[in-house]
């Protein structure tokens, strides 16, 4: 079954959450409310909360718009380490139904909590999102994110579950399997990071199964930074929709914000429980919509973990809601601040290279970028090694590699090499793909 993808007809009004289809003015006097309440639990309970307020010189009784949260101090990933475990829940330990907990790649993981409330609160903003990406109740969904502490797996799990899908919870990994399973089972949609779809899509091709001829007829995708090239690269050869969703689990987990099938501009943030800012992360100052910056968020009904003004590291603008009017809207992440690489002065971002890449036929997905400082020099290198496209010749890799890196300098500005690698020789993504390997001497 070949499906096109489709741009799907507004999303009738009947099938929406209220919350949905609320004005802007009535949505922002909700989370003025929500905001007080928020702050006024943060600072009661939370002793980080109160010490940060103090030292600012702020209590949450002088928030009387929205505007005044500007004056609140910031959470970062440091406040929750130094309170590593649980020093931030601001309930006690009894009423905490559920812990998760990043990775921690980067140092301590940091911890989170969720009362029995939140838990049904995130169920049901994943069930929105997934509604919003075309995903409908009776489908069954093939849930590969992640199952564990990572909120991925279980997040989206209890999301399809609350909208009514039936939930194939087969976790990452053991793709021959998932491929099996997918011919087997016939899901109508599948849940995963985008280079983990892309993965899975290349183990069916390398098993004579045609992508595109699957039940599939959806994917919602996030975790990770992707491109409108990738949505079109992997929509071309599955045949089916792909939509965004976005999260962290600092605020919430999968789910934050989900992008509408209809419109595919981008996800709406679900600002009836978190309320964004951007801000310029070296002045630290509020931004006005499409302004780029970091965005930043403050959870506005969470309980055993409330979240004040937390600074994701992801860059973006807010735009004005299109398919939810009331709701603002976030452009696509263009990374996070700490995956920028800096060569020679100048900024680089993987998803940048990624929309090159793809624009050149001869050219995978497949990439990643390695950063060197080559002996006796004090200038570092940038490599971007790419994997060539089936049946590609030689001489059109080599021209294509010639043609990527003058892509690079003339849309990033950086000087870069580009070496073109056997294909199947790149690590391939069983989840979150890690695209910049850092091989400079430490010190
Ligand atoms: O990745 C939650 C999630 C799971 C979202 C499944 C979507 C689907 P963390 O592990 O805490 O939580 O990582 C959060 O991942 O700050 C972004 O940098 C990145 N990220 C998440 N979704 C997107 C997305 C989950 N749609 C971090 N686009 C965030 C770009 C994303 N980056």
């Amino acid at each position: 079954m070949t499906t096109t993808p489709l741009r799907a007809s507004a999303a009738d009004p009947a099938t929406l959450d209220v919350e949905e289809t609320w004005s802007r003015d009535h949505l922002e006097s909700v989370q003025l409310d929500r905001l007080q309440a928020t702050l006024a639990h943060a600072y009661a309970q939370v002793p980080l909360y109160r010490r940060k307020f103090d030292e600012a010189g702020v209590h949450p009784e002088d928030l009387r718009e929205l505007a005044d949260l500007a004056k609140f101090p910031f959470t970062t990933k440091e406040d929750l380490r130094s309170t590593y475990p649980f020093g931030m829940f601001a309930v006690p330990q009894e009423r905490v139904a559920r812990i998760h907990a990043s990775s921690g790649t980067t140092g301590q993981p940091t911890v989170v909590g969720y009362t029995a409330g939140d838990l049904d609160r995130w169920a049901s903003l994943v069930a929105r999102s997934l509604r919003a990406s075309g995903v409908k109740a009776g489908w069954k969904v093939h849930n590969a994110y992640g199952y564990g502490l990572f909120t991925g797996g279980l997040g989206a799990h209890a999301g399809a579950e609350r909208l009514g899908c039936t939930v194939i919870p087969i976790s990452g990994g053991q793709t021959e399997r998932q491929v099996q399973l997918i011919r087997d089972f016939e899901p109508d949609a599948i849940l995963a990071t985008p280079t983990y779809l892309l993965t899975i899509l290349d183990t069916m091709a390398a098993a004579g199964i045609d992508p595109s001829s699957t039940s599939l007829r959806t994917g919602v995708l996030g975790a990770e930074p992707w491109t409108e090239g990738m949505r079109q690269e992997l929509e071309g050869r599955a045949g089916f929709d792909a939509c965004d969703i976005y999260g962290l689990s600092e605020v919430m987990g999968p789910g934050v914000a989900g992008e509408c099938v209809e419109s595919k501009d981008g996800s709406h943030i679900w600002e009836d429980h978190f309320r964004p800012e951007i801000i310029d992360p070296f002045t630290e100052q509020v931004q006005g919509d499409g302004q780029a910056g970091e965005l930043v968020f403050t959870s506005l009904t969470k309980e055993a973990l409330p979240i004040i003004r937390y600074r994701t590291h992801d860059l973006t603008r807010l735009q004005p809601g299109t398919a939810r009017p009331g709701m603002r809207r976030m452009e696509r992440i263009t990374g996070r601040s700490d995956d920028m690489v800096i060569v020679r002065g100048v900024n680089l971002f993987p998803t940048q290279v990624e929309e090159l890449t793809l624009r050149i036929p001869a050219l995978s997905p497949h990439f990643q970028l390695e950063l060197t400082r080559p002996e006796g020099q004090r200038m570092d290198q940038l490599t971007i090694k790419v994997e060539p496209r089936e049946g590609v010749t030689a001489a059109d890799a080599a021209a294509a590699a010639v043609e990527l890196r003058h892509q690079v300098k003339t849309h990033i500005g950086s000087t870069c090499a580009v070496t073109v690698v056997e294909q199947g020789s790149l690590v391939r993504s069983s989840g979150k793909l890690r695209r910049i390997y850092d091989l400079r001497p430490r010190g």
